[in-house]
C-alpha cells in the first residue's frame, strides 16, 4: 500500500528536508520560545508564571533533542484525542528512528505534536498557541489585498445585465472566467505562509498578495500542472444538484427548503490571509449556487506555524465584523469587510458553512493511510462532491512526500485517495514549497529538469504552483 518511490528524509542533503530539519525547525522553536517569554512578562500570578516557565523548559528540551538529532519517543498521554493514533504510528514505523532518518513528513509533524505536548502537560496553558501573535500580525499587514477583495466581493454577487440581457450560455461563460480568477486567488493566497516567509519585507508580501486581473493572467503561466478547466467542468455540474435544507432555518440567500448546489469540502491550510481568500472563494461558490454546503476542515492545535485552528477561524470572522485592525482604512473599506464577515457568520449559523477539526489532520500519517487509519473521516469525505486540499503540506501528504517523477499522473501519486472505493473527487491547490512535484504531464521530467538548471530554489519559493484534480471513484 506504499508508492514505489522513496520518501524524503532529513539526511537527504539534496532535499529541502535537510534544511528544514537542521535549521528551519530549530529557528521556529526559538521564535516560539520568545513568544512564550513575552507572555510570561505579562503575568503577575506566581503559579501561572511557574506553570508557563515549565512549558518553556519542555520547549528548550525539545529544541535540544532536535538539534542533537535525538531518538523519537512515544507521545505522553496528555489527554489529547490523537495520542493513540500517534503512538500507533511511532510503534509501527519509527521506534529507534531519529529526527533525521525518520521520514521528513513524519519527523516534522512529530515536532509539532511534541510542541503541543509542552503545553498540554501544563495545568493552565493547554491551549496556548505560540504562533497566534504572528498569524494575527500578518493578516493585519495584508490590508491592500484584503480591501481589494472586500471591495469587489463584499456586496452580494449579481450579474450586470443593465447593458444587455445575457443568455444562459453567456452567463455561464462569465461565471467560468470568474471561477478561473477566484480559484487563482485561492491558490496564490497560499504563497504567503509564515513558516517560510519569516524574513519577508512588507513589499514582498504585498507583491505576492496582489490579486489584480493582469497579475493573475501573468501568474497562470506559473501553474505547472493545471487542471483548472477540468475543475470547472466538475464544479459547473454541481449547479444541477439540490439539497434539502432544514425547514426551520430561515433562508435569506436561497429558496426555502431547497438549496442549489453540491457539497464542497476545504481541507484548510493557513490562517489569516489565505483563509480569507478561501472564504471569498467559498462565498462565491455558495452565492452562485455551485455549493449548497461548504465544510471546512481545520487543525485541532497549532500546526506548521500558520495552519488554521478553530480560534483562528473565529478570530478572522469576528475581527472582520468587530475588529479595529486597519486604522488607516476608509469607512467604506471597513464597511465592506464588515458586511462580508456578517454574511459568513450567517452562513455558519445556518449550517451552510461548517467548521470541523478531525484529529487525523494533526498526525504524521500521509493521506495514503486516511481510509485505513481514519475510516470515519474517509466515509464522511466520500459524501462530498469535491474535496479541495489547500497548500503544500496537504500536497505532501496526498502524494506520500516521496521522490515520484514529475510526469507521474496526480491520480497515481495520491494512491488510495483516488483509487479506494468511495474516494471523492480530490483537488490539490498548492503553491510549490517543497520537493515533491507531480502531475506536470508527459513532459514533466523535461519541465522540472529545465527549472532545476535555470532557477535555483524553484521548488521552495512559492512562485510556481499546481492545481491538480482526481475524479475519484464512487463507492
Ligand atoms: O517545512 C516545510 C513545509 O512542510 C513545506 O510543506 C512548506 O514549506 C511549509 O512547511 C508549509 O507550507 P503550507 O503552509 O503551504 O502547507
Ligand atoms: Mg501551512
Amino acid at each position: 500500500n506504499n508508492p514505489p518511490w522513496p520518501a524524503f528524509r532529513g539526511y537527504h542533503t539534496y532535499s529541502f528536508a535537510n534544511a528544514t530539519m537542521g535549521v528551519r525547525l530549530p529557528t521556529i522553536l526559538s521564535k516560539a520560545i520568545q513568544d512564550v517569554l513575552l507572555t510570561v512578562n505579562t503575568l503577575s500570578a506566581e503559579y501561572l508564571i511557574k506553570d508557563l516557565l515549565a512549558c518553556v523548559k519542555r520547549m528548550e528540551k525539545l529544541k535540544a533533542e532536535l538539534e542533537g538529532n535525538g531518538v523519537l519517543r512515544p507521545i505522553k498521554d496528555d489527554g489529547e484525542a490523537d495520542v493513540a493514533l500517534w503512538n500507533k504510528e511511532v510503534a509501527k514505523y519509527f521506534l529507534g528512528k531519529d529526527f533525521m532518518n525518520a521520514t521528513w513528513l513524519f519527523a516534522e509533524a512529530y515536532k509539532y505534536r511534541r510542541l503541543r505536548e509542552c503545553f498540554t502537560l501544563s495545568e493552565h496553558f493547554a491551549d496556548y498557541d505560540v504562533f497566534f501573535r504572528q498569524k494575527c500580525d500578518t493578516f493585519s499587514r495584508s490590508n491592500d489585498a484584503v480591501f481589494e477583495l472586500s471591495g469587489r466581493f463584499g456586496e452580494l454577487f449579481c450579474h450586470d445585465q443593465t447593458k444587455k440581457q445575457l443568455s444562459a450560455d453567456e452567463l455561464l461563460e462569465k461565471e467560468k472566467l470568474m471561477f478561473h480568477e477566484l480559484t487563482q486567488i485561492c491558490l496564490w493566497g497560499n504563497s504567503t505562509d509564515l513558516s517560510l516567509l519569516i524574513n519577508m519585507t512588507e513589499e514582498q508580501i504585498k507583491s505576492l498578495q496582489s490579486t489584480g486581473g493582469d497579475h493573475l493572467a501573468e501568474t497562470e503561466k506559473n501553474i505547472l500542472g493545471n487542471h483548472l478547466e477540468q475543475l470547472w467542468e466538475l464544479v459547473k455540474k454541481l449547479k444541477d444538484k439540490v439539497r434539502d435544507v432544514d425547514a426551520d432555518i430561515d433562508e435569506p440567500y436561497g429558496i426555502t427548503g431547497k438549496r442549489k448546489g453540491g457539497r464542497i469540502d476545504f481541507v484548510l491550510d493557513n490562517a489569516g490571509f489565505e483563509l480569507y481568500c478561501d472564504c471569498v472563494y467559498a462565498d462565491w461558490l455558495v452565492q452562485l449556487g455551485f455549493a449548497s454546503q461548504i465544510r471546512f476542515h481545520g487543525k485541532r492545535y497549532p500546526w506548521f506555524v500558520s495552519d488554521v485552528t478553530k480560534k483562528d477561524w473565529e478570530w478572522l470572522l469576528n475581527t472582520m465584523v468587530y475588529g479595529h485592525l486597519f486604522p488607516e482604512a476608509s469607512s467604506a473599506e471597513r464597511e465592506s469587510l464588515r458586511k462580508m464577515g456578517l454574511r459568513w457568520k450567517e452562513y455558519e449559523r445556518q449550517g451552510i458553512w461548517v467548521y470541523e477539526q478531525h484529529p487525523f489532520w494533526c498526525t504524521g500519517y500521509t493521506f495514503w493511510d486516511l481510509h485505513a487509519e481514519a475510516p470515519d473521516l474517509f466515509l464522511d469525505l466520500s459524501k462530498s462532491d469535491l474535496v479541495i486540499f489547500k497548500g503544500d503540506l496537504n500536497h505532501r501528504k496526498l502524494t506520500y512526500d516521496c521522490a515520484a517523477p514529475a510526469s507521474t499522473p496526480f491520480e497515481t501519486a495520491i494512491g488510495p485517495m483516488s483509487s479506494a472505493a468511495g474516494a471523492p473527487p480530490v483537488c490539490s491547490i498548492r503553491t510549490i514549497k517543497s520537493d515533491v512535484v507531480v502531475g506536470l504531464g508527459p513532459n514533466g521530467e523535461d519541465i522540472a529538469a529545465k527549472l532545476d538548471k535555470n532557477e535555483d530554489g524553484w521548488k521552495i519559493s512559492g512562485k510556481y504552483a499546481v492545481i491538480l484534480l482526481s475524479q475519484g471513484r464512487p463507492g
